[in-house]
């Protein structure tokens, strides 16, 4: 007689047909004349070029679809936007209304999300580098640190001391899944003993109190067994502790790294077949922390709450990048080289993408290979390195998406300003959510001693 099998709960995931197979994608040619009803042409002609475009249409419905993909599947769910993601006040301020908490990763997100409106209680502070006079701020407003190595430990329990208080906090650990690199850099180590120094470092002190346990493994992830692993590891550990201690964990943050609709360099399948979808990430992390924490709620412990930092898989579809054609060049082995008035001066994420380009207009005759360069005078300025397009015109623009996760927070001001932010509201309003900058926003910063006003005391040069 045959074993009988073991049983596997269904689950039900998107697919879409018409696309690549192991042969590739069909190319077919796409454009669009508008983001949201709003005609790009338009957009243009009132806001310049290269324009950065956000839909808040979308940005709500994927912080949506994110919330009720985990919330359907486990009860007690919270978001905390991971400002260094996209912290563009206007993108802050949906989630938030959304219901996600803030996640900080410095003083100056910290005070980006206060200056925003963000209660401190409501502001989870990440990261490594936190100087004592943050954490002074932060407990003071009751922020919740996750403390990332032993010396800030030290000088949380002292600011806490100071305040006569005891703080709640959390610790970042860091431990080898065996699906992803561990970044072994940020928090303490579990399998060297070091996490659970640092936990008895903490209940043995009377001003800190243990409530959380975070983990962030890295970003892009694309196996849901590497959650899966992340969960066990972190229930169990919470399990030890909470025995060896008797601290009691309140909730469990499993950071972010949930892969976003882009097409990562060096990965072939289409980002549609190759990211899981928010409900296939979802259905892994919650049946494996239900499974995990059977025992604790048979002893009657609150299930902890399930704390997630998702970042790109959130915001990188709901922006576009909007680029003009400055130029056509035939280069020397035969294919096409574009100018654009957009490069990775803007378009950072171009570095490990191949992000989507979409013309604006349809175009007559052959696509061939081409290279679309930006702006900037340096050889490594590449938007794109091969994409078939058909001949484009000067004053063409091109759509690049998705680009709203990592370009506005890490950005550069090289040789050229960088360009206004729009968002088209759901009613398909178009405000400026950041101004395009001027000569004046990078030279008021800049003070000119006295002794160098004269810029040619002997005469002009010849
Ligand atoms: C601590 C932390 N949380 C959340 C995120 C967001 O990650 P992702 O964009 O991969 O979802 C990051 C990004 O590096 C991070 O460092």
């Amino acid at each position: 007689m045959s074993a009988k099998k073991p049983w596997a709960k269904p689950v039900i995931a998107p697919h879409r047909t018409g696309l690549s197979n192991k042969f590739g994608a069909a190319h077919r040619q796409q454009w669009a004349a508008d983001i949201e009803g709003v005609p790009v042409a338009d957009l243009l002609a009132k806001h310049g070029s290269p324009l950065f475009v956000i839909s808040e249409r979308r940005l709500r419905d994927n912080a949506r679809r994110l919330y009720r993909a985990f919330s359907t599947r486990y009860p007690r769910v919270r978001f905390a936007w991971s400002y260094k993601t996209n912290y563009l006040g206007a993108v802050c301020a949906v989630f938030h209304q959304e219901g996600a908490w803030a996640e900080v990763v410095s003083e100056f997100e910290y005070q980006k999300a206060r200056a925003l409106g963000v209660p401190g209680e409501r502001i989870v502070f990440n990261g490594p580098c936190k100087s004592r006079a943050a954490l002074e701020v932060a407990v003071a407003e009751g922020a919740l640190v996750q403390i990332d190595h032993l010396d800030e430990l030290y000088a949380l329990e002292g600011v806490a001391r100071a305040a006569g208080r005891q703080v709640p906090v959390a610790l970042r650990l860091n431990f080898d899944t065996g699906y992803t690199e561990a970044w072994s850099r940020f928090g303490f180590n579990l399998e060297s003993g070091q996490a659970v120094e640092a936990v008895r470092r903490i209940t043995a002190s009377p001003h800190l109190r243990l409530i959380g346990l975070h983990s962030h493994m890295g970003t892009f992830i694309l196996d849901t067994r590497a959650y899966v692993a992340q969960i066990n590891i972190l229930c169990g550990f919470m399990e030890k502790i909470e025995q060896e201690t008797g601290c009691l964990i309140e909730f469990l943050d499993i950071g972010g790294g949930f892969a976003s609709q882009n097409a990562l360099q060096g990965i072939h399948l289409p980002p549609e077949q190759a990211a899981p979808a928010p409900e296939q990430y979802a259905e892994a992390i919650c049946s494996a922390l239900l499974a995990a924490t059977q025992g604790r709620v048979r002893a009657g412990k609150p299930l902890p709450v399930l704390v997630l930092e998702t970042g790109r898989a959130a915001v990188d579809s709901a922006e576009m990048l909007v680029s003009s054609v400055v130029a056509n060049k035939r280069l020397p082995d035969g294919r096409c080289g574009v100018v654009l008035d957009a490069g990775v001066n803007l378009l950072f994420t171009a570095f490990w993408y191949h992000h989507a380009v979409m013309p604006t207009r349809p175009l007559d005759g052959l696509a061939e290979d081409t290279v679309l360069y930006g702006p900037l005078c340096m050889n490594i300025d590449v938007l794109r390195h091969s994409v078939m397009l058909p001949p484009l015109d000067v004053g063409d623009s091109l759509v690049f998406s998705h680009v709203g996760a990592y370009n506005n927070t890490q950005w550069m001001q090289f040789i050229t300003l960088r360009p206004a932010v729009v968002m088209i509201g759901e009613s398909g309003a178009v405000d400026v959510v950041r101004e395009a900058e001027t000569l004046q926003t990078v030279v008021s910063p800049e003070r000119l001693p006295q002794r160098l006003t004269a810029l040619f005391p002997g005469g002009l040069p010849d």
